[in-house]
């Protein structure tokens, strides 16, 4: 998507090999409307299919998700991070770990928000190392939906989530795709 690569040259900053910081418009200061053209993308790129539910993660995974499911007219639910142990029992669990922050949160989503047979749209803000994705790919599992596809905003295509979610057979859709990183600029990937 020409708008968003022209957005990160534009506001995104690379730390360090592998970082890089959008937080002006998408990880803490928020660009509503270009979070609606992001939903728009994401309902027409995923219009083949019937989708009943969009589920991602708290925080940043949120205003993405919610415009595309305010596109898609359907609702939208942000799996809850939890740091304690102990966790209620009518919730579906999976725990993330996390590489760019070495912890391990465990992620919730109440039984009453997925169904048995419901179509679920996957999005989140970044996809680097995979982990959070699986870990809902793990409670869909669980909940017995089926996950049509994963639409990601920004995807780090050098490091290994995107192979992991290829091997499984999974439609991928990132609306930006970052090769690398090369003297502090970014590089898209050009197919
Ligand atoms: P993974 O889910 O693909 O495995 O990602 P990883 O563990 O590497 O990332 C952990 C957190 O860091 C995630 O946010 C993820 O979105 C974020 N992240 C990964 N790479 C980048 C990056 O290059 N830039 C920025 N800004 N963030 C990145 P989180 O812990 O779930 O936090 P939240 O922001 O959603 O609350
Ligand atoms: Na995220
Ligand atoms: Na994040």
């Amino acid at each position: 998507m020409k708008l968003l690569e022209q957005r990160i040259q534009k506001d995104g900053r690379v730390l360090g090999d592998d970082i890089l910081k959008v937080d002006t418009f998408l990880n803490h200061q928020v660009d509503p409307e270009l979070m609606q053209d992001l939903g728009e993308a994401f309902a027409q790129a995923f219009a083949k299919y019937k989708i009943d539910k969009v589920v991602t993660v708290e925080s940043s995974g949120i205003a993405p998700a919610l415009f595309t499911g305010l596109a898609l007219h359907v609702p939208v639910i942000f799996a809850r991070k939890n740091k304690s142990l102990t966790l209620p029992d009518d919730v579906y669990t999976a725990d993330v770990y996390s590489f760019t922050k070495q912890t391990t949160n465990h992620i919730m989503i109440d039984h009453r928000f997925l169904n048995r047979g419901e179509n679920i749209l996957l999005i989140d803000d970044f996809l680097a190392n995979g982990q959070a994705i699986s870990g809902l790919l793990d409670i869909s599992h669980q909940a017995g939906t089926y996950v049509v596809g994963v639409g990601i905003v920004i995807e780090k295509a050098f490091q290994k989530g995107r192979a992991i979610l290829d091997a499984q057979g999974i439609d991928v859709v990132s609306l930006a795709r970052i090769s690398n990183f090369e003297n502090g600029q970014v590089v898209f990937a050009t197919e």
